[in-house]
Parts: structure tokens; sequence; C-alpha cells
């Protein structure tokens, strides 16, 4: 394993830990709301600075950019970190949640880490080098069909600017596919694209560290990841279409007609 993604598999073990004692007591826990159905805890605050103290432990000299603390130093290698994907499920004992951390060297991703506490599924990528869940080699599903497939995806939950074109995108989805599926954390929805468990995953405007371990983990499984365009913008935007190449392709010709101009 590459020495970068053996530090970031135990900055993930780290904050998990710390998640899963918290989760032996959740109604011990202060909920924040940061804005409306955005909450921060304790946890959050506490695996994400267990996962930076960690990482600047081995790399002093390499920039952070996590969901809680925001953005530190600079450097061409800088590592993207959601402390904790999915904390209304965690507050809810939904056993659905994960820690990612992804490194970008020079803009591009390059490390990844997912790893789900509840189910003990770690999964990991090292560009050029392929994914692996737990140490066994994992690839996107090699459904055909958009009508056979299972797709994943996150419904708008505090950003309602975007709500119509959505809708009428998941009314759409609803009769082309075999079943949507919205388990409640996108950087877990991703790895679940790359070990071929979702067929494909769409959802408009998450944030940086929602995106980057799960699209390095697709890339590497054999997937594609593009915006609603197909294009590289994602990383930027948050608007992420992903899935095997065949379904990737029909989810692309799906959402089309009901794509508003600020979605293009
Ligand atoms: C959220 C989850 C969810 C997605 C939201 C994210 P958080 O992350 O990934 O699936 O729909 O857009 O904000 O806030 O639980 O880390
Ligand atoms: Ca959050
Ligand atoms: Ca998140
Ligand atoms: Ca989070």
């Amino acid at each position: 394993m590459h020495p970068m993604l053996t530090t970031a598999v135990k900055a993930a073990r780290r904050a998990a830990g710390i998640i899963n004692r918290a989760s032996q007591d959740i109604d011990a826990l202060t909920v924040k709301h940061k804005n409306h159905n955005d909450y921060v805890t304790e946890v959050d605050r506490a695996a994400e600075q267990a996962i930076i103290d960690v990482l600047l432990t081995a790399y002093p000299n390499h920039a952070i950019l996590a969901e809680e603390s925001g953005a530190q130093g600079s450097s061409e290698y800088q590592w993207v970190i959601d402390p904790l994907d999915g904390t209304t499920n965690f507050l809810h004992g939904f056993p659905q949640y994960c820690v990612s951390i992804a490194l970008l060297h020079k803009g591009q991703l390059n490390q990844a880490v997912v790893y789900d506490p509840s189910r003990n599924d770690l999964f990991t990528a090292s560009r050029g080098q392929g994914a692996y869940l737990n140490e066994r080699r994992i690839r996107v599903s090699n459904r055909l069909k958009l009508a056979d497939s299972l797709i994943g995806t996150g419904f708008p939950y505090r950003d309602f600017s975007h709500l119509d074109a959505y809708m009428a995108m998941f009314r759409d989805m609803l009769q082309k596919t075999s079943g949507v599926r919205r388990p409640g954390s996108a950087a877990l929805d991703l790895a679940y694209v790359a070990a071929g468990r979702l067929d494909g995953f769409w959802e408009i405007g998450l944030n940086k560290w929602d995106i980057a371990a799960g699209c390095l983990l697709i890339q590497e499984a054999g997937g594609l990841v593009g915006d609603f365009n197909g294009d590289d913008s994602y990383i930027d935007t948050g608007n992420v279409v992903a899935g095997n190449p065949k379904i990737f392709a029909q989810l692309l010709q799906t959402l089309a007609p009901h794509l508003t101009t600020a979605l293009k």
C-alpha cells in the first residue's frame, strides 16, 4: 500500500473509533444547527481533529481542507476530509455513514479512503493501482441497461433552489430504472458504485469533501464520474453523475431534458 494511503487509513480508523464510541450513547451528544437541516456534533469535530492530527504528524507540510474546520496550509498536496459523512443518519442511529479522506496532488485525485465503521467496510484506492474493499479488488457493475439498474441519489434537503429540476429527474428515474435509493451518505454511495452495489448515482450540489474520495474509488474501479454534461467540473460544482460506463451514459441522457441553465 502507498505510504500516504496507509496514513490515511490510520487516520480513518482513528476517527471511526471516536464515532463508534459515541454511537453507543447518541442521546448524550450536543447537536448544533449550522443551517436548516444541517447538523454538527462534537463527534464530527473530534473525528476531524483526530484525522488532521494523524495526517499532519506524518506530513506536517501538507495542506488540509476539512468540512468542519475549513482550509489550512498551502502545498501541492491537499487532504480533503469529511470526518463523518451522513451525520443525520448517525444522529438517528441509522447505520449508514462513513469517514471520507482523499489526497489531491496538484489538484489531481491521488489517494482515497472511505470507511464504514458500522460494517467495517474499508474502501481504498491509489491512482493507477485499482480500488479495493477490505483488500479485495473491486470493480463497477457490468449491468448494461438503465432499466435493470439500481441507482443511488441524494435528495435536496437544505438548499431547495434546484428542487423542481431534481423532482423532474427523480420522476423520470423512478420509471426508467429498477430502483432508486437514498442511503444518506454520498461518500458511501459513491463507494457502493465502485463496488458494484449500485450501478449509478446522481446528486446536485455536493461538497468537495463528500465526493473526492468516492470519485477516485469509482475511477479506479473502472467507472466514470462527471457533471451533468459528463465533464470534469463536478469536483467544483458538486453536481455529480457516476456509474459503470454504460449506465453513466444512460444517466446523462435521462437527466439532460431536466437541466436548468444553472445546472448545465
Ligand atoms: C451529507 C451526505 C448526504 C448528502 C448531503 C451531504 P454530511 O453530508 O453526504 O448524503 O445528500 O448533501 O451534505 O453533512 O452528513 O457530512
Ligand atoms: Ca455536515
Ligand atoms: Ca458530507
Ligand atoms: Ca460531514
